[in-house]
């Protein structure tokens, strides 16, 4: 059975399966299955957008719970000693700077991998939910400061 993978932004993919549905009615085809996989964490990349924190911090949780909650857990906490606990760390709540940084490096020879392969707009959201989640108050990270941090 050959199997097409077709990835588009959500508004356009609604479009295109009421298509592809329409498209095998008229052949005589049998019903196209569609599965939509959706990036639940995705998040817009509009560089226009301006983000305040809260909105950061909104996007920020459900990737903080697909991405890190598996070690640094739900409540923030970790299970120290492997996985430190983000609520109350020194980075989380230090220089934004350190806390991008190893964000998007990681942190070599531990279970703390590189997320760079998130967007500018995710890492912020992400960095700035876990700066001001919990017991944390230290102020959002702008995808600007994760874009200029990659250079
Ligand atoms: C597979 C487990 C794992 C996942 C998933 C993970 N981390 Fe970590 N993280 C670690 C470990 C282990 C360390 C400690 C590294 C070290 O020894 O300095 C760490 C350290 C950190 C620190 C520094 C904490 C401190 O005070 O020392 C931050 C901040 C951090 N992680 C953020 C994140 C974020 C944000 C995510 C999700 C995007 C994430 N981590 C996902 C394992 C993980």
């Amino acid at each position: 059975m050959p199997i097409v993978v077709v990835a588009k932004p959500p508004q356009e993919y609604a479009a295109w399966v009421e298509e592809q549905k329409a498209l095998a009615a008229a052949s005589g085809a049998a019903p196209v299955r569609v599965a939509a996989v959706t990036h639940a964490a995705a998040v817009s990349d509009d560089p226009n957008k301006k983000w305040t924190l809260d909105e950061l911090k909104a996007a920020g949780a459900k990737l903080y719970s697909a991405n890190c909650a598996p070690c640094h857990q739900p409540t923030g906490k970790g299970m120290p000693p492997s996985f430190p606990a983000l609520d109350g760390s020194k980075i989380a709540n230090g220089p934004k700077g350190a806390q991008i940084a190893l964000v998007l490096a990681g942190k070599q020879g531990t279970a703390m991998a590189s997320f760079a392969r998130l967007s500018d707009t995710e890492l912020a959201a992400v960095i700035t939910y876990t700066r001001n989640a919990w017991g944390n108050r230290a102020g959002e990270v702008l995808p600007a400061d994760v874009k200029s941090a990659r250079q």
